[in-house]
């Protein structure tokens, strides 16, 4: 089995900690370790060689790939494929599979799972479990996806219906076809979504062979099998530019029939927002969750975040529900549940440039 990480995207919603140069992946923010250090050593579980891994991130990006890579194992990764211009995660996925297929890393129905890099999953075994069990599935010509109970109307997600009259095994664990996937709903259908039985979430992991993913590109996504066809892996790295701009989620899994849904009973969040960081981390007596040097009076619920060189000391009194971000050249204070306004924020920063 081989593994595709994907450590591409921006993540605007943890702005002013995640920054365009600097994405949400490589944040050490709960402890020593990054997002992205997790997952390498999450994967690692599950494919075991760190041979078995192919890293695909934009070229802006390599150097932060090594650099914690080294951080964790002392040496560098073996398999880097850097993308010359951002093109989401279709073109990217084609370009590491294009790797893969060249460099005579693949036998013919060896499955590769593609994880996004900037996301909680726990426990490390359990998710190990999971990948491993459900291969068979994958060398069966199916594209696995991962699903999880959804909990709200969240509209930046894809929703997965499963088809419970299509029972599938993944070992231990139940699967099902899809009957539909759909990429970032309205409001109204997420709500209705939420609502059904047999609908989750989409985890953003992938499983699939070469072959599948050859011909789902071949039948779903015409503009990328043809550069995919026509360019051996160098030649697609010059050709990149001509990639259109679009999401696996988009370009196949909204029309492929092969999808099955593999439900996770485990702990995954993709730390989208402050508030879920809130969540995550540690609370004092009075709910508050802090990080760095922070005193506090008669404050409750809040999330004061200290990060950067200067490690100022950040001091607060009769504060409640409040997402404070301090960074070295940016502070961000906030009302607890206004933290997924903060995209519109970056983009209002932009357009003031
Ligand atoms: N290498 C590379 N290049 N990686 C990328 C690129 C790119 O151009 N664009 C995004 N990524 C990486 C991101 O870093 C992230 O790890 C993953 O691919 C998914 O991209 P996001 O941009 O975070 O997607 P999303 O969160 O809007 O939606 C996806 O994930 C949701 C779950 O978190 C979809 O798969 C949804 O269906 C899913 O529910
Ligand atoms: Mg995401």
């Amino acid at each position: 089995m081989k593994a595709i990480i994907l450590a591409g995207g921006s993540g605007t919603r943890l702005f002013p900690l995640s920054r365009e140069r600097y994405p949400k992946q490589f944040i050490k923010l709960f402890d020593s370790e990054s997002l992205f250090q997790r997952t390498v050593k999450r994967v690692l579980k599950v494919v075991k060689e760190p041979e078995n891994i192919v890293f695909v991130a934009n070229r802006d990006y390599i150097f932060l790939v090594k650099g914690q890579v080294r951080e964790l194992f002392n040496t560098e990764p073996i398999h880097i494929v850097p993308e010359p211009i951002k093109r989401n995660t279709a073109p990217a996925i084609a370009l590491g599979m294009k790797y893969l297929l060249d460099k005579g890393l693949l036998e013919s129905d060896e499955p590769v799972f593609v994880f996004p890099s900037d996301h909680v999953i726990e426990p490390v075994g359990e998710f190990a479990r999971y990948v491993l069990e459900s291969q068979n599935l994958a060398r069966e010509g199916n594209i696995l996806t991962f699903g999880i109970v959804p909990t709200r109307p969240e509209t930046g997600y894809g929703y997965i219906e499963a088809d419970t009259d299509k029972n599938l095994s993944a070992g231990e664990f139940k699967a099902y076809k899809v009957k539909k996937f759909h990429e970032k709903p309205s409001q109204e259908l997420a709500e209705d979504y939420v609502r059904r039985k047999n609908n989750y979430w989409n985890s953003g992991m992938f499983g699939f062979t070469a072959q599948t993913f050859t011909e789902e590109l071949k039948n779903h996504a015409p503009e990328i099998y043809r550069l995919f066809s026509e360019f051996n892996y160098e030649g697609l790295l010059e050709s990149f530019h001509q990639m259109p701009d679009i999401s696996i989620d988009y370009a196949i899994m909204e029309k492929t029939k092969r999808a099955c849904v593999i439900p996770l009973s485990i702990f995954w969040s993709d730390v989208g927002s402050f508030e879920v960081i809130y969540e995550l981390l540690g609370k004092d007596r009075n709910r508050n969750a802090v990080k760095g040097e922070v005193y506090l009076k008669d404050t409750e619920g809040c999330l004061v975040y200290g990060d950067g060189e200067r490690k100022r000391l950040i001091v607060g009194s009769g504060l409640e529900d409040l997402l404070i971000v301090d960074t070295d050249d940016v502070l961000l204070i906030t009302k607890k549940g206004n933290g997924q306004s903060i995209k519109d924020i970056v983009s209002g920063l932009k357009d003031r440039e």
